[in-house]
């Protein structure tokens, strides 16, 4: 026999003898392989653990030996997922997504008037990067609105090119003598379409009647179309009240008239009163009355005091009520007593 032979001979029996112990399989380590996988592992022989793609280790031991003791030393690897970067912002989006890790699942979704331009979904993949190109949320747009008949547009911003989105407004106008009726301005909804498109039409208005104490400057009877308005004025003395134009209305009405309001007599036939801040007498100054909102002060005398104080009187469309302490002076009393709008002021006016 060769010596050679026989040593191996010796080295083989020795070694079955003494190391009778070997390693089962090592533990198995989720989301991990390796790289020697077998029944059984001879004392001293290495195993090396790698994470599968996507997965990384932790701070855990790798490499594990076949321990004399026929077990293998305790194993602390663990292998976790990868995550990939947080995506976004998506702007006028916005993404669900519970995590962030590999294989995870996130969702696109835009707000009402934006649609989703790309993929609604993406995965985060093993090198921790998310499938498909990232998406955008465009706001939906508007064919021009059909224009009314006799209708025109202003668009409120000039836009390159003629597309509308998503919230943009314009407005219409209607072509004179046209009344528009509906909502002026139209708003691009998250739809695509416009809000509303109003209407242009014809209104007219039956010839305008004339005013009490009054009457219509340059009025040609026709009718009239809306918006044209006419004016009207007051006979002499009477003052008017409310705006001087009416306008043809889209009812079809005239809009309130101005009312003439009439001048007042004074109803004495002698008296002194004070006018604008000035002594008038009424038979001679003040025969012609006063205007609709014009004041008279009477002049009244307190008999204990025997002095003299004023009340005031207004004129309110042709009405004109004398102060009941005011007394009209017969023509005995004028030669013989002192009018009192020549007396002397009371103190305090009662
Ligand atoms: C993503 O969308 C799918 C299908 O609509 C749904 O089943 C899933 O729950 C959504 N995920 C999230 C995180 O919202
Ligand atoms: C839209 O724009 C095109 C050219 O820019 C023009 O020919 C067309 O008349 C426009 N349409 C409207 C409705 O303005
Ligand atoms: C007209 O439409 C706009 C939206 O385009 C709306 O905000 C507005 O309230 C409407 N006006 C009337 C009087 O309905
Ligand atoms: C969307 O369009 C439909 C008709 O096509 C309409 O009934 C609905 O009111 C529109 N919604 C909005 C928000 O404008
Ligand atoms: C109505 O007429 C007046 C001028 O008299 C004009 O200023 C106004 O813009 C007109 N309104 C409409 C709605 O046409
Ligand atoms: C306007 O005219 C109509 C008839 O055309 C009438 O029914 C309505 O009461 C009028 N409205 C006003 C505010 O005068
Ligand atoms: C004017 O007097 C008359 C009759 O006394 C009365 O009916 C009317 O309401 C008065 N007008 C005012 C504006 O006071």
């Amino acid at each position: 026999m060769h010596p050679l032979a026989l040593l191996v001979g010796i080295v083989a029996l020795s070694h079955g003898a003494l190391a009778a112990k070997v390693c089962p399989r090592p533990p198995e380590v989720l989301f991990a392989t390796i790289n020697v996988d077998k029944q059984v592992y001879e004392v001293g022989e290495e195993v090396e653990y790698t994470c599968r793609p996507g997965f990384m280790p932790n701070n855990g031991q790798r490499k594990y030996t076949c321990l004399p003791t026929g077990k293998w030393a305790f194993n602390t690897l663990l292998c976790l997922p990868k995550r990939c970067t947080p995506p976004g912002p998506l702007e006028n989006g916005k993404i669900d997504f519970v995590e962030l890790q590999y294989q995870s699942t996130i969702n696109f979704s835009c707000e009402p008037g934006y649609n989703l331009v790309g993929s609604k979904t993406s995965q985060c993949m093993s090198d921790g990067k998310w499938t498909g190109i990232f998406p955008q949320c465009q706001p939906v747009t508007c064919p021009p609105p059909p224009i009314p008949e006799f209708g025109v547009l202003s668009y409120r911003r000039s836009k390159p090119g003629n597309v509308s989105h998503f919230l943009d407004t314009i407005t219409f106008e209607c072509v004179p003598p046209m009344a528009l009726f509906g909502n002026e301005t139209a708003t691009c909804t998250a739809n695509g379409t416009w809000s509303s498109i109003p209407e242009c039409k014809v209104v007219t208005c039956p010839t305008p009647i004339g005013i009490e104490n009054g009457f219509i400057e340059f009025a040609v009877r026709r009718t009239y179309h809306y918006n044209e308005s006419v004016s009207f004025g007051c006979q002499p003395t009477y003052v008017m009240e409310g705006s001087k134009h009416s306008r043809c209305e889209k009812s079809g009405n005239w809009s309130t008239k101005p009312i003439c309001r009439a001048p007042c007599k004074i109803p004495v036939k002698k008296a002194v009163v004070l006018y604008n801040g000035e002594k008038k007498r009424v038979q001679n100054d003040l025969k012609e009355g006063i205007l609709h909102g014009e004041t008279v002060s009477f002049f009244c005398k307190n008999k204990e005091k025997s002095c003299a104080y004023t009340v005031d009187v207004a004129c309110v469309d042709g009405n004109f009520t004398l102060p009941a302490c005011f007394k009209e002076r017969g023509f005995f009393s004028t030669l013989v007593k002192k009018d009192p709008s020549d007396m002397k002021p009371c103190e305090d006016e009662a």
